[in-house]
């Protein structure tokens, strides 16, 4: 896996040996490589050489100003699907004129926040919604540009949690209802119509649901253009899947072939919001074995990360390979790879077969989507250190939380 790989025996992250990290900045932490973010940064970027497109990082996948930073450096656009994550954008130097603002529950101070920054587009996901930005638009004497999220009922094939382009999933307007929902969106004064956007769920292995949707979308704006409504781009999500075992997903030029070809010749820019396809192979979570206790039907490698550092095991049971950062001498047997977290369905992997010793370092591979930005504080464990390597360097970008933080912001009563 790129930016990551052993030498002399131990696991490094570029010129680094993870263990390190860790007698540097403790356990547990996430550790990502800079050079794996660029090249895949880069492997996007010649896919779409020669074409008006805009990459628009999905926030949410990993929120780290640091890494919002490196993007923003290398002229990527922004997703965003909130006011805190339009305000991390900005910190870290992102352009707000390049980011589109999906989600289907925006509020007013959202909407507000957003307009005023000037962003690119946003992802309107419902007639309510479309009515309340064109009110919020009105009293701050603007005019809001928007692309309607149309649901494009396309089967992504992925885990039921993550799909999101069904009929029955709660996301974007029902295709039959998108052309008419346009043209009252080009009635209203503080609406000024400019795209069109779609997104149909995570984890895509396969390119032909994705050049599905695209084919629907652009039948729309077909109609569209028909009704007198023509637009200027087209944005058609993120979703790429990357190999957490033995999946094999396409290079970005593969998957996005049979969607370019459908687009070829066409004006409109082109947008796409990768997440997981930019960041998830280029971070793990490095962690410690506290102990091994061998149960009557199963032995434990309890560690010192848990569901609150990576969630996504418990949440969807998936899988994240474990790799032994050191592998050693100690005897070969299979463990259920748990947390300290008061809860059954706390575990890292199951049945993982480790020669580990208690104080061994673990990498739990593929965590730099969705894993420390979907962690939280729960059994009141502050949450990890993130460390940004780059060549020999590493950089604490995210300090590990201590006590205080934890209980910041709580009162009791008098
Ligand atoms: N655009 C929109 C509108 C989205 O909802 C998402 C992800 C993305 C882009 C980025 O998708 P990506 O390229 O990362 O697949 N927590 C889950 C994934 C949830 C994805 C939610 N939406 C996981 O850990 O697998």
């Amino acid at each position: 896996m790129k930016g990551f790989a052993y030498r002399d025996g131990i696991l490094h992250a570029e010129e680094v040996p993870l263990p390190e990290l860790a007698a540097r900045h403790g356990t547990p932490c996430y550790v990502y490589s800079r050079a794996a973010l660029a090249s895949r940064y880069a492997e996007f970027g010649r896919a779409l050489a020669g074409r008006d497109a805009l990459l628009c990082y999905a926030v949410k996948a990993n929120s780290n100003l640091a890494i919002l930073n490196l993007f923003a450096r290398a002229g990527a656009g922004f997703d965003i699907v909130s006011g805190g994550e339009l305000a991390r954008v900005l910190a870290a130097g992102g352009d707000p004129s390049q980011v589109v603002f999906s989600g289907v529950g925006k509020t007013a101070g959202e909407m507000r926040q957003a307009l005023d920054a000037g962003i690119f587009c946003f992802n309107v996901e419902s007639a309510a919604e479309l009515e309340r930005l064109n009110g919020i638009a009105g009293q701050a004497g603007k005019r809001a540009p928007i692309a309607l999220r149309v649901n494009p009922d396309v089967d992504p094939r992925t885990h039921p949690y993550i799909s999101t382009g069904l009929r029955s999933n709660k996301f974007g307007v029902a295709y039959g209802e998108a052309l008419a929902l346009y043209r009252q969106a080009a009635t209203l004064p503080h609406i000024e119509v400019t795209g069109i956007a779609c997104h149909i769920g995570s984890q895509l292995l396969d390119p032909a649901p994705a050049a599905e949707a695209a084919g629907k979308v652009l039948a729309l704006v077909g109609q569209l253009a028909a009704a007198g409504i023509a637009l200027r781009h087209i944005d058609l999500g993120g979703g790429i899947g990357i190999r957490y075992r033995d999946e094999a997903p396409p290079a970005i030029a593969d998957y996005l072939a049979p969607i370019l070809a459908q687009l070829a010749g066409r004006g409109e820019k082109l947008l796409f919001e990768p997440g997981r396809a930019l960041v998830g192979n280029a971070g793990l979570l490095l962690t410690r074995v506290e102990y091994l206790k061998h149960g009557e039907e199963k032995n434990f490698a309890i560690v010192d990360a848990a569901m609150n550092d990576l969630m996504r095991p418990a949440l969807y049971d998936a899988w994240h390979d474990i790799l032994p950062v050191q592998p050693g001498a100690a005897a070969k047997a299979e463990y259920e790879v748990v947390g300290p977290v008061c809860e059954s369905g706390d575990f890292l992997g199951h049945a993982r077969t480790l020669a580990v010793a208690p104080g061994d370092l673990l990498a739990v591979m593929s965590a730099g989507a969705y894993g420390m930005a979907m962690s939280s504080n729960y059994n009141s464990r502050p949450r990890a250190a993130e460390v940004l390597v780059d060549g020999d360097r590493a950089f604490v970008v995210r300090e590990r939380e201590g006590i205080a933080q934890l209980f910041a912001g709580e009162h009791v009563l008098n």
